[in-house]
């Protein structure tokens, strides 16, 4: 995987076995795979199939994916397929030749339609929309924003204009999807150009995103399935926390991180400051946001400063089965915070048991994110809730 292609290696379970019964038994059983053989995710689930089963109910899972016509935004009806820029501009989004599109009007008349191929965002929070033109990912002008139920301008774009050119950059699918071949080339002093592959693009972040390359290890147990402890692959309880804290903050430490190398080669365990020159969090960055950088808000909470546990893991786990609620989450603050010197005041609120959150790590208005509503002046905010855990008034 590290700089050259992600070499997919399909170990069909039966293939594998009819190797397997004809070969290791005088074979000395080889191993074929090397430590940066990828087996994706099928292959995982044919012994991991709990785990699996919970992966595909995980936002990560579902970060990209391609459109369906049918069902493009996963069960989501917007409450109307138009955005009306002004009076003269509209974009609509209308099914056409077996794909959607998203089409621009002009006084009535049609001046642009770009098919959407590929979303961004699980659609927890929004989707954004990337059109392919040859080797480059065009980012469509309509987002959806699940707080309105309702298409906007995506953020940044232009107001008074439906800008179908910007350039959906490697960076976003090393963070929204598990790996895409593709070459930079700085083609000036300033500029860079991208070209992507199309077909090598996996969607969505996959066991290996996190676990590293395991081909090596699901090749060894698929050929000795009597051994029961785990070879050939990182085993995040021997980590140290920072090790730990990397494995996330490879992509929750905002897109703001200077790249020496492209992160789709990262393994758990490894440094990050190989990949951002830096370790983030812990320099002294500029203002963090709420959005995307979870990393450097916990840093900022003496939580996680005066504590030698905290890291993601202590209150998130990518395998539960049931996502946390507020009062589990809050179970997490108690078992360090068994006596809190709540005032009388905080005491006679109601939610001071079961919700921390909402008082500890409150709803915030991402500084990077916001987006234009139709009709409407000025932008409406992208709120998430901040990971500074603080007395907040
Ligand atoms: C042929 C069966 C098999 C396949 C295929 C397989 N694994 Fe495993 N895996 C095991 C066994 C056996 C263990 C050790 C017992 C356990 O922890 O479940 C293990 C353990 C692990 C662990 C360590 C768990 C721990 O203790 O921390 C991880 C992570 C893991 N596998 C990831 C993967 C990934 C990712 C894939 C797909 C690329 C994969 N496995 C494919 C059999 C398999
Ligand atoms: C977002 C990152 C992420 C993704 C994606 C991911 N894992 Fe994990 N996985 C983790 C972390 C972190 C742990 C350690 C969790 C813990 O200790 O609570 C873990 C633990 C495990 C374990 C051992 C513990 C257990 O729950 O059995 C196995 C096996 C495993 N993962 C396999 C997989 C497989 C297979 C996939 C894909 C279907 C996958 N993981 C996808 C982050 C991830
Ligand atoms: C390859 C990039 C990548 C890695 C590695 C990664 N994440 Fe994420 N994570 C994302 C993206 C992108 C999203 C947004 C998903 C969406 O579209 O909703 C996300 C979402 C989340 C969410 C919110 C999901 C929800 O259920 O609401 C949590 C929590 C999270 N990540 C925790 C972690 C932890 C903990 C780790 C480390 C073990 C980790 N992530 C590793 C990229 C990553
Ligand atoms: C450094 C990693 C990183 C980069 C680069 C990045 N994102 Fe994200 N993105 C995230 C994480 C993490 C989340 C979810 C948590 C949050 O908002 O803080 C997210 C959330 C999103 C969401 C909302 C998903 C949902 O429903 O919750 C969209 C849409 C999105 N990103 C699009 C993009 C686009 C487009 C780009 C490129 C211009 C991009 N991202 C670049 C990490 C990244
Ligand atoms: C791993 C243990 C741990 C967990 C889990 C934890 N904290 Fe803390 N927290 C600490 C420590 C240690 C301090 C610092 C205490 C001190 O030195 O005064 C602290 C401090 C605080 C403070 C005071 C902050 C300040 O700036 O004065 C608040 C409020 C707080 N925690 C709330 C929470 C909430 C809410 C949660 C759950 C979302 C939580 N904590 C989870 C260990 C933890
Ligand atoms: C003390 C507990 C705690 C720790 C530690 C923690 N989180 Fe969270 N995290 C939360 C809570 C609470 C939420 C809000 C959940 C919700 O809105 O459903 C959350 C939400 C998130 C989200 C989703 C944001 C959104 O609204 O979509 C992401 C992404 C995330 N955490 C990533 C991380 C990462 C990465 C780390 C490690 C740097 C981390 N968290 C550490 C408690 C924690
Ligand atoms: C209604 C809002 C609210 C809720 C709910 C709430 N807190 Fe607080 N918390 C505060 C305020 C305000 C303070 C500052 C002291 C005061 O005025 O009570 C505080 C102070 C603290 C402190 C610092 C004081 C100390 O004892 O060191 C900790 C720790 C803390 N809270 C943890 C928690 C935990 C854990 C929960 C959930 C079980 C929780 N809080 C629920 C508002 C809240």
């Amino acid at each position: 995987m590290k700089g050259g292609g992600r070499l997919v290696l399909i170990f069909g379970l039966i293939t594998a076995l009819i190797i397997c019964f004809a070969q290791c038994m005088d074979s000395g059983k080889e191993l074929k795979a090397t430590e940066t053989s990828i087996a994706g995710a099928e292959t995982c689930r044919q012994c991991h199939q709990q785990v699996y089963a919970n992966h595909l109910r995980d936002p990560h899972t579902h970060t990209s994916h391609s459109v369906l016509v049918d069902d493009p935004l996963n069960h989501t009806v917007p409450r109307s397929n138009t955005f009306e820029f002004n009076k003269r501009l509209k974009v609509l989004v209308e099914k056409r030749k077996g794909a959607l599109y998203q089409v621009a009007y002009l006084d009535g008349r049609e001046t642009m339609a770009r098919p959407m191929n590929i979303a961004i965002g699980s659609g927890k929070h929004s989707f954004t929309f990337g059109s392919w033109n040859g080797s480059i990912l065009h980012q469509l002008p309509l987002s959806y924003f699940r707080s309105v139920n309702s298409w906007a301008n995506s953020p940044g774009f232009p107001s008074d204009k439906a800008y179908f050119t910007r350039s959906l950059q490697v960076k976003c699918l090393e963070c929204h999807s598990s790996y895409i071949r593709h070459t930079i080339e700085q083609t000036s002093a300033l500029a860079v150009k991208e070209k992507l592959v199309k077909k090598s693009l996996v969607y969505g972040i996959d066991c290996e995103r996190c676990h590293g390359a395991a081909g090596k290890h699901a090749e060894f147990h698929l050929k000795n399935p009597e051994v029961q402890q785990a070879k050939y692959v990182v085993l995040y309880r021997s980590l140290t926390r920072r090790q730990k804290l990397d494995a996330c903050a490879v992509c929750h430490s905002g897109a703001a991180q200077e790249e020496l190398k492209s992160t789709f080669g990262y393994q758990p365990g490894e440094d990050l400051n190989e990949y951002f020159g830096h370790v983030p969090g812990v320099s002294a960055e500029s203002e963090p946001d709420v959005h995307g950088n979870q990393i450097q808000m916990l840093s900022r909470s003496k939580c996680f400063t005066n504590s030698t546990t905290m890291d993601c893991g202590t209150c998130h786990s990518p395998h539960s089965v049931q996502k946390e609620g507020f009062a589990v989450y809050s179970k997490k603050c108690i078992s360090c915070h068994a006596e809190i010197k709540h005032s009388v005041k905080t005491l006679a609120n109601a939610m001071v048991k079961t919700n921390c959150i909402d008082c500890h790590m409150p709803l915030q208005s991402s500084k990077v994110i916001s987006f234009q509503q139709a009709g409407q002046q000025g932008v409406s905010a992208y709120k998430l809730h901040t990971h500074r855990i603080a007395v907040y008034h």
